[in-house]
């Protein structure tokens, strides 16, 4: 009987055993193998990676660091050769620089970064663009690739939208507010229907210190988005990050950016039109009428769902008529009814109550501050919304809630059950009418996460879940071309219970619903990122971000385990090379289709 119900699961593979040790593992009668690594060259003079004499120009022509969504653009329609597209979302500089970190009366300590170490963080940050090719049934990057490309915290970028050229967008470098060095923190992104790239800047905050100056009109703005944090140490050679010096520029992040990769000279563009938050990521579906609709989450506790829609339909047949419509359309904010509705609301200046009275003298105030025009509206405050996946085959849309520890008992609802959420859940969006430009629909949600044998976690995997197969921590997600939901997860690395952050299959149809397999394990320390599947869903791509770093509570914020004593040097597992961030190609033994 047991067996029976196993077979409906969408799914067909043997599941990895869970655990945790130096190295990734991935289902039996598959290969995974590294594509690229943290230094790789992406340009055939790039310099070879010296990890002890890094240089920031070495870095701009090398792949970066701590790899988040990976995206495959196909090249004239080929199934076995396309750009590669990469977020880089942040750096470990106790990984990455050896001797960063020394013992200080028995305690260990970091010592401040110096400039070079400084610009290479912010080469490591970004985006790549890199062509591969898939030869004997593997892929490989191509260094000639006309189309590849480095994109860091310093290419110059333009704002569009409806705040482009703003005055809270202005600074001393740029009067005119249209025009920005770099972008950080891209955490998951999407692939445009019509060919592009788009980066989601999320965690923004960590990149700014200083004080602003006493009244500044940004006060109120930067504390909603918990700027300044100060986590890194730019600030100390960057005016622009000091916001005692440079104000405003920390208006001219959290955007969604928007790349054409057929042009390696082109200018990223930050597209306000889709808000201002600290966007997880950007994954779009062509609705019905031909407009485009893009789902957007906003990684904090108690925060949002969004939703854009264009305003402009999508045009197939003629790329250059698409390659401006995201700087038109309504952004919209998500309330989860407790009876299982969903309403769309609009973030419209002018309508309702996003009014002068409120502070908003125009739509660019409300992007700016697209945070609190969504308080005001009175959106559904969610368990930290991450990726969100519209599933084109059966036409759900899928959400994945990571945690929030910080809910009481006064504080859930229907759509953020549980109080001290410290394993997240999914929830399963249907759009009225099958229509993703609608602005109502219903939700449920598919599974709440944690351990199953655990009675007060609450899970609610199958019973046909295995111990292997229960995860906590949703963050990225894809769909494959099947229209299978794939989910990986960020957290689950710790000591006590022996696992590791993985990538997961799970069943949303019929009886095998809310069934979850592990598919594959990352090394310890490390969190999965990705994950991808190409169109003929026989390359899955996933990314290993930073490997040996620390990861012993489930917030997911570890502590650091440093350069001169790592407990794995995954990859390369060589004395003089550290761990390495990399993406990972995982393939069939013998070819076919993953999982069928
Ligand atoms: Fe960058 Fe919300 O994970
Ligand atoms: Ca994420
Ligand atoms: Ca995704
Ligand atoms: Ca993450």
């Amino acid at each position: 009987e047991k067996a029976q119900a196993a077979s409906k699961s969408a799914f067909s593979f043997t599941e990895v055993e869970a655990g945790v040790d130096a190295n990734h593992h991935v289902a039996e009668g598959y290969d995974a193998d590294i594509l690229l690594r943290w230094g790789d060259k992406l340009f055939p003079d790039a310099p070879e990676f010296d990890p002890r004499n890094q240089s920031a120009e070495s870095q701009a022509r090398q792949f970066g660091y701590n790899s988040d969504y990976v995206g495959f653009i196909p090249l004239e329609g080929s199934e076995t050769r396309g750009l590669l597209v990469v977020n880089h979302e942040y750096t470990n500089p106790h990984l990455m620089f050896p001797g960063l970190v020394e013992a200080v009366d028995g305690k260990l300590k970091q010592k401040p970064l110096t400039r070079e170490q400084v610009d290479v963080e912010l080469a490591a940050h970004g985006g790549t663009v890199v062509e591969i090719e898939k030869v004997g049934g593997k892929w490989r990057p191509v260094l000639e690739g006309k189309f590849n490309r480095r994109i860091t915290a310093t290419t110059e970028m333009a704002l569009s939208g409806p705040a482009a050229g703003h005055d809270r967008l202005k600074t001393s470098a740029d009067p005119t507010g249209r025009k920005v060095l770099g972008t950080i923190n891209n955490c998951a992104g999407g692939v445009t229907p019509w060919g592009t790239y788009v980066m989601a800047e999320e965690n923004i905050h960590g990149y700014f210190s200083g004080k602003l100056p006493e009244g500044h009109r940004e006060t109120q703005n930067y504390e909603r988005l918990g700027i300044p944090e100060g986590a890194y140490e730019w600030a100390n050679f960057y005016d622009r990050f000091d916001l005692a010096k440079e104000p405003n520029e920390a208006n001219r992040f959290g955007w969604i950016v928007e790349v054409d990769v057929q042009d390696p000279d082109s200018t990223p563009k930050k597209r306000t039109a889709l808000g201002r938050t600290k966007h997880e990521g950007a994954e779009s579906i062509v609705a019905a009428d031909g407009r485009v609709v893009f789902y957007l989450g906003d990684d904090e506790r108690f925060d949002y769902v969004y939703k854009f829609v264009t305003a402009r339909t999508f045009d197939p047949d003629n790329r250059a008529a698409n390659m401006d419509l995201l700087d038109e359309g309504t952004l919209y904010v998500a309330k989860f009814g407790e009876d299982g509705t969903l309403t769309w609301m609009p973030l419209v200046f002018g309508q309702g109550v996003l009014t002068a009275e409120n502070g908003f003298a125009s739509q660019a105030d409300i992007l700016i501050e697209t945070r609190r025009a969504a308080d005001l509206l009175g959106a559904t405050k969610m368990d930290r919304p991450e990726d969100i996946q519209p599933n084109g085959v059966n036409g759900k849309v899928y959400v994945m809630l990571t945690n929030n520890t910080k809910r009481k008992e006064d504080q859930i609802d229907a759509a953020n059950p549980r109080a001290e959420n410290a394993f997240g859940h999914i929830i399963e969006i249907t759009e009225a009418g099958g229509n993703f430009a609608s602005t109502t629909g219903t939700w449920e949600v598919l599974l709440k996460c944690g351990d199953p044998s655990i009675a007060e976690v609450g899970a609610t995997f199958s019973t046909e879940t295995t111990r292997n197969g229960w995860f906590g921590m949703p963050d990225n997600c894809a769909v494959d071309a099947a229209g299978r939901l794939w989910v990986s997860t960020d957290g689950n690395n710790n000591k006590a219970t022996g696992r590791t952050d993985g990538l997961w299959a799970v069943d949303t149809e019929g009886e095998a619903r809310a069934t979850s397999k592990l598919f594959y394990r990352v090394p310890v320390g490390a969190e999965m990122c990705g994950p991808l599947f190409t169109p003929d869903d026989e390359t899955a791509f996933v990314a290993v971000q930073h490997p040996a770093d620390g990861g012993e509570d489930w917030e997911g914020h570890g502590r650091p385990s440093y350069y001169e004593d790592l407990s794995t040097r995954w990859p390369d597992f060589r004395d003089d090379m550290p761990t390495r961030p990399s993406v990972v190609m995982i393939t069939k033994r013998g070819g076919g289709k993953i999982a069928v």
